[in-house]
């Protein structure tokens, strides 16, 4: 979604990265220096005025053939700040409409939805949930801070005052919509119980309170035509407001996902009047030069000098990772001055050593990299600023950061198994470790899937990693895996355009349609998982010289085994081919060759991998018949919901249009 520039308030909004990044807050990805991707306004200090965001492509909600109507979840992050403390404008709303924008829509109390004749006419189709801040006596408003359900008008079908039932003790607690707070929307609409929940609460609890503020027992899918578009509206009055979008996770489910915020943003006051505003700035000027000044003179000149050509770029990171910085001399005393025998790697920008941090026992992996070239700089950064703020069993953590002369280090939990490359691919060599049992496998198989399914799905934002390979899969003392090396990872956000992005990535891993566009997607990441899956099955490498020539690409032996009808489990690794795993092994081997199919549209979702892995869906059993279907022209609609084919492409919004007007 683009997002409008605030013209005026520019020097304003220019410091807001800055502020937004000390607060552990988003960081926009990709963009050193000032950037705000972190967050859209729908609108500005306009009076009478309103904006409106939609997603790009339409969502199918109902399925044209079955006339099956799907259930959702939409879940977002908002503020609004207004003009006057104690006095909100109009208030926005999440809307699902049959067109992409609501032309000739009026501002002040109709939204940005409706205007004088369209409201309520049964021929909108419109679902909206309001966050209303006004009353508006014509449309029977409760209050002047209520959340509201509204189908094709402004009167709404069921409201309540903003606020949320606490779990702890079931009491209301009262939110204010307008108190500049980031709040977060829940909104559930289960299509076999008919039944559409909403929840307000703060961006604080990181799951929905159980109890919803709003519950409707309705059957909406007479409003949800075959293709809605998604999207956000807000509108101003006589009193002015913005209204601040923030991260967005929508979904083809029923779920409460836990978003993770990290530490929330405190968002600026609403810009001032000229005269006021001038006063602001030269407040906030004199007070950074001041700070500025301070801070020189504390790192010292000398020290300045020398990190000049990075000084920029590092500010903004070094604010928010400030606690999590190591001194050098730690790292160094760490590592043993990085000798050699502490080397546990190579990897794609540097080496990695294991240390004990002195004064605790706590091991550490400590990954080296140059940044002399701007290449491994933005690298860097998108690795700090992503994996800083993930959270998930299965990824690597990230310990914290130093930089010292040309080098940058990152600092990881230790994983003293290293990385699963080394039980796998070394079959026939005498440095194999004891090999892995099938069910340490198959939960290595489900670790990876989990992680990347917390990366593709289930994030604010989209996450690529770009580089899945059993390299990149770490074993944990538990032999849980972890993924790691999110060195090419980069948000998959707004604003962020990954055809420009440099192609990088293993060969045998990357997808054919990435090695032609070079444009890396969560099928991408797929097509390099089920690869991986063949081969921890199989014990051996994606392409082995050494083997019969039909065997020589595992991933066509696999294929050619189960077109022939031959058993495919010959492909498996023989200390873990047994009778009684055939159920499981041939679930992965087929899944593997499905998932890293040429064809991305073939490829399932991460949600739907993990359905199959955990036994909640089937395979179909005409799979060989998809498989073969190289052109998948012929995709069955019908497996559009089993594979999730289709959310995976919604669960993010991608470019889109911001329109205003009056
Ligand atoms: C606010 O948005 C409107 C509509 O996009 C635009 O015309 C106007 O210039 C903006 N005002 C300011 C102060 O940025
Ligand atoms: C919550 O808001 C309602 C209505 O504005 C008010 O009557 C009530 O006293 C408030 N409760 C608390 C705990 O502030
Ligand atoms: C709505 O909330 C109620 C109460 O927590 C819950 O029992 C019900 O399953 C929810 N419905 C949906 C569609 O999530």
């Amino acid at each position: 979604m683009s997002r409008k520039v605030i013209l005026f308030e520019e020097i304003l909004v220019l410091f807001l990265p800055l502020f937004y990044n000390s607060h552990g807050y988003f960081v926009p990805q990709g963009s050193v220096g000032f950037g705000f991707n972190d967050y859209f306004t729908l609108t500005n200090t306009t009076k009478h005025t309103y904006g409106q965001a939609f997603d790009s492509e339409p969502y199918s909600i109902t399925n044209s053939t079955t006339n099956i109507t799907s259930s959702f979840s939409v879940n977002f992050f908002f503020a609004i700040v207004p003009e006057h403390k104690q006095q909100g404008s109009h208030g926005m709303a999440f809307v699902i409409s049959p067109t992409r924008g609501f032309p000739g829509a009026s501002s002040d109390q109709y939204l940005g939805i409706f205007n004088e004749t369209t409201n309520g006419k049964t021929s909108n189709n419109v679902i909206a949930i309001e966050l209303d801040i006004h009353k508006d006596e014509e449309f029977g408003d409760i209050d002047d801070n209520h959340v509201g359900i509204n189908i094709n008008g402004m009167r709404s079908i069921l409201s309540a005052p903003a606020g949320y039932y606490d779990d702890k003790d079931g009491n209301f607690k009262n939110l204010s919509l307008i108190s500049r707070k980031v709040m977060r929307l829940s909104i559930v609409y289960s299509q076999p119980e008919k039944q559409l929940n909403v929840t307000l609460f703060p961006a604080e609890l990181s799951v929905p309170p159980i109890k919803p503020l709003l519950s409707l027992n309705r059957d909406l899918s007479p409003y949800l035509l075959e293709k809605m578009y998604l999207g956000f509206t807000a509108s101003t009055g006589s009193v002015g407001a913005i209204h601040y979008m923030m991260g967005w996770f929508i979904s083809g489910e029923v779920e409460y996902p836990r978003l993770e915020f990290g530490r929330l943003p405190i968002l600026p006051p609403y810009p001032k009047k000229p005269s006021h505003r001038t006063r602001t700035i030269l407040v906030i000027c004199l007070t950074v030069s001041v700070i500025a000044a301070f801070v020189a003179s504390g790192i010292g000149f000398v020290f300045y000098l020398r990190h000049k050509n990075v000084k920029e770029v590092l500010e903004e990171w070094e604010i928010q990772y400030g606690p999590h910085r190591f001194a050098y001399k730690e790292l160094f005393n760490a590592t043993k001055g990085f000798k050699e025998k502490q080397l546990l790697g190579r990897g794609g920008f540097g080496q990695v050593y294991k240390g004990t941090l002195p004064g605790s026992d706590a091991e550490i992996a400590v990954k080296r990299t140059c940044h002399d070239s701007r290449q491994g700089m933005s690298e860097f950064l998108a690795e700090i600023s992503t994996i800083g703020r993930l959270r998930h069993p299965n990824l690597v953590r990230l310990l914290g950061y130093c930089r010292h002369k040309e080098d940058l280090y990152l600092v990881y939990d230790f994983m003293p198994n290293g990385s699963l490359d080394k039980y796998i691919n070394h079959s026939n060599t005498s440095e194999n470790k004891e090999g892995l049992t099938w069910e340490q496998r198959f939960k290595i198989i489900k670790n990876v899937a989990s992680a990347l399914l917390y990366l593709h799905q289930e994030w604010v934002q989209v996450i690529i990693h770009r580089d899945i390979k059993p390299a990149n899969v770490l074993i944990d003392h538990e032999m849980n895996a972890r993924l790691g090396d999110f060195g090419l990872a980069k948000l998959y956000d707004q604003g962020f355009d990954p055809e420009t992005s440099k192609v990088a990535g293993t060969f045998g891993y990357m997808a054919p349609e990435f090695l032609r566009t070079g444009r890396a997607t969560t099928s991408t990441d797929v097509y390099a998982f089920g690869m991986v899956m063949l081969e921890v099955v199989c014990g051996r490498r994606l392409i082995e010289r050494r083997a019969a020539e039909n065997e020589e690409v595992l991933v066509d032996w696999v294929l050619e085994l189960w077109e022939k009808g031959e058993d495919i489990l010959d492909a498996v690794e023989e200390s873990i081919r047994k009778e009684q795993e055939r159920g499981q092994l041939e679930l992965v081997l087929k899944l593997g060759v499905l998932c890293s199919h040429q064809a991305a549209s073939i490829r399932p979702a991460m949600s739907a991998v993990m359905r199959f892995l955990n036994g909640v869906s089937q395979l179909p059993d005409n799979l060989l018949d998809v498989v073969r279907d190289e052109k998948s022209r012929g995709w069955p609609e019908q497996m559009e919901m089993l594979f999730d084919v289709d959310l995976s492409g919604t669960s993010r919004f991608t470019d889109s249009l911001v329109s205003h007007g009056r």
